[in-house]
């Protein structure tokens, strides 16, 4: 029968534990992924008890507290520390049922009962510790070509937009696909991107393909359509929700899909 197994190079060890809690009543326990790849090493799992009472309420300020007070060489991406970035996406979940991919500095400590896991996003290259290698995500987001494109001239002031265009892309909720802050949640936990990712262009960058396609300021509607036009680009959607499901800004990057798919028939009618 064969039998398949991981790597010995791709094991996750268990790692150092270091409990920094000086005994403090109010402790909790981070177990965290980490990988450095010039050390030739396998990654690890190693574990920091803190004390609670020394930093904010979000994973995020834990992390921060961990690097400056109990190891600096824990290395993670963050910069607003308000869901704005999406610098600090992430797995964070509790050590028994896995994690949600999701923003640290909009996860709240207490919403974890016991041990908090904290892992880099799920199916993408490591750099380092928690910094997933997001170059081929970029690279497919500027296949998009996300930005204004027109051919008629430009008029002497701005591009105005109706209040219902212009809702179309902000949302009545603040939900719309111009509210993406391009975390890739939603893309790191599609099963079709995991399995075609080096092809299918994956949610987050679908949404965004959507926002422009949908922008009434922009003229290159068809010439969007067509570049998504594709076996792999957008068929590999299937539907699965994950996406959705996971999103920290609740935006529905399912919904926008759908809604290109819709738009691809529309134009064959
Ligand atoms: S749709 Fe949501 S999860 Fe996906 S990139 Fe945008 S903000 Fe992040
Ligand atoms: S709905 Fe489409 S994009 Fe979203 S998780 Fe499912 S397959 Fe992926
Ligand atoms: S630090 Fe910017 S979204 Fe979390």
């Amino acid at each position: 029968m064969a039998q398949f197994s991981l790597p010995q190079n791709s094991k996750v060890l268990q790692g150092k534990k270091i409990d920094a809690s000086n005994g403090a009543k109010n402790k909790k326990t981070f177990r965290i992924y980490r990988f450095d790849p010039d050390t030739g090493e396998n990654p690890r799992w190693d574990e920091y008890t803190v004390d609670t009472s020394k930093f904010g309420p979000m994973v995020l300020d834990a992390l921060i507290y961990i690097k400056n007070e109990v190891d600096g060489t824990l290395t993670f991406r963050r910069s607003c520390r308000e869901g704005i970035c999406g610098s600090c996406a992430m797995n964070i979940g509790d050590c028994g049922l896995g994690g949600t991919n999701t923003l640290a500095c909009l996860k709240a400590i207490e919403d974890v009962d016991g041990a908090i896991r904290v892992a880099p996003l799920p199916h993408m290259p490591v750099l380092k510790d928690l910094v997933p290698d997001l170059n081929h995500a970029y690279a497919q987001l500027a296949s998009v070509e996300p930005w204004i494109k027109t051919e008629t001239q430009p008029p002497t002031r701005e591009r105005l937009q109706t209040a219902e265009d212009a809702n179309a892309l902000n949302g009545d909720d603040g939900k719309g696909p111009a509210a993406c802050i391009l975390c890739f949640c939603c893309t790191t936990s599609c099963p079709s991107y995991w399995w075609n990712g080096d092809r299918y262009l994956g949610p987050a960058v679908l949404l965004q393909a959507y926002r422009w396609i949908i922008d009434s300021r922009d003229e290159a509607t068809g010439e969007r359509l067509d570049q998504l036009e594709d076996p792999f680009r957008l068929y590999r959607c299937h539907t699965i929700m994950n996406c959705t499901k996971t999103c920290p800004k609740g935006l529905n990057p399912a919904k926008a899909i759908a809604e290109i798919k819709k738009l691809m028939v529309a134009r064959q009618a």
